[in-house]
């Protein structure tokens, strides 16, 4: 079965057309990643109307891209995928329509794909791995432990109640004069840095539920930075170091906790696997691998760009959705929020527009 998937929920506009063979099995024909990420630098952070554009301006050449480089024709698709959330509302509202015509077309089933259900079952696409397994999903909008128990049968262990782990190394790196994104410039510099010189909080330590907090961090690092202004190169270094240890301690007490829930709740996890963005960060697969290990679980990380947002992972959920009879009607609705469960387990109270959606 081909499968052809659109990506435009955030910054990425993406194309990609996969195959699901009868056995299960995956297969990635196309794969075209485009980034805005020079649109939105001279912002410090995405704009959403910039991104509507940049998404409308590229998306059908990049459909056709991916469509020619998989050497197929649309009459041989068994359906077209669309994230049709959550994410921001103009690209969303892009990708979907742009679903539904070809499915319109070309007489396909249309299969509108929530974006965390597909970065929870892209590993299935590299990898045969069986449910249920534990997700740790960690991007510029998400930071959640979910038990992946089946396709559409999710449950959130555990979630950010503030900033998710990318937006905090986004707004630390701003607030140190590094560009954006500020991930990969945050690990550079802390590569470089003193993790000890600044004592900064493990937010969360030891809390018996495996939710996620970064905003006290986020802010005593920049009290540290005002407070030794004008900063030299080596300040800056040693506040990334402190931040990036800080981040590492808290995340592997997080999914430590996760882990001995989900063993709880749910038996043995066939594996532990991460996505999102900041799964690319080698500090982090590092600690991810020692939990694993303590835990007596499988780890596996996709290769990064498959962690950060791509079509292969819409079309893949699309085709999993298909193998079991799903699709959409073509009034399928964007979404700017859209949990992966309904099953919160952060108050109310706490419910922050990103870390939620
Ligand atoms: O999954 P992604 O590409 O897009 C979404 O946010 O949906 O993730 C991007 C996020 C950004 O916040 C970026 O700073 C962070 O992932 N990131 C990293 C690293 N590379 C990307 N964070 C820490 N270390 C990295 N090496
Ligand atoms: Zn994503």
């Amino acid at each position: 079965m081909l499968v052809l998937g659109i990506e435009t929920t955030c910054d990425e506009t993406a194309a990609a057309v996969i195959e699901r063979r009868q056995d299960g099995s995956g297969r990635i024909l196309s794969n075209i990643v485009h980034s805005q990420i020079k649109d939105h630098a001279p912002f410090g952070g995405v704009v959403p109307e910039i991104a509507a554009r940049a998404h409308v301006d590229v998306l059908d050449s990049l459909v056709t891209a991916a469509m020619q480089e998989a050497q197929i024709r649309y009459n041989q698709l068994g359906g077209v995928a669309a994230a049709a959330g959550p994410g921001l509302i103009g690209g969303v509202i892009v990708g979907l329509t742009t679903a539904k015509a070809i499915a319109l077309v070309h007489d396909t089933p249309l299969l509108a794909i929530n974006h965390l259900e597909a970065h929870a079952l892209t590993p299935r696409l590299i990898a045969p791995l069986d449910f249920p397994y534990c997700l740790f999903l960690a991007s510029g909008g998400h930071t959640q432990i979910v038990a992946v128990l089946g396709v559409g049968d999710y449950i959130r262990l555990g979630t950010t109640v503030d900033d998710a782990i990318g937006e905090a190394f986004d707004k630390v790196a701003k607030l140190l004069g590094l560009p954006y994104p500020g991930g990969p410039q945050v690990e550079r510099a802390a590569a470089n840095g003193d993790a000890g010189r600044f004592a900064f909080p493990r937010p969360m330590l030891g809390r018996a539920d495996a939710n996620f907090s970064l905003s006290g961090l986020k802010t005593a690092v920049r009290q540290e930075a005002e407070r030794n202004r004008p900063l030299s190169a080596q300040d800056v270094n040693d506040l990334c170091a402190g931040f990036q240890a800080a981040v590492l301690d808290s995340t592997a007490d997080r999914l430590r906790v996760g882990l001995a829930s989900f063993r709880e709740r749910f038996g043995a996890p066939t594996a532990l696997v991460a996505a999102g963005g900041v799964a690319a960060n080698r500090a982090i697969r590092a600690a991810l691998e020692q939990v694993a290990t303590q835990a007596g679980t499988a780890l596996m990380l996709p290769p990064p760009e498959l962690c950060t947002d791509n079509g292969a992972m819409i079309a893949w959920a699309g085709a999993e959705r298909l193998a079991l009879g799903l699709s959409d009607a073509m009034d399928a609705a964007p979404r700017a929020r859209w949990k992966l469960d309904e099953h919160a387990s952060v108050p109310a109270q706490f419910a922050n527009t990103r870390a939620n959606t």
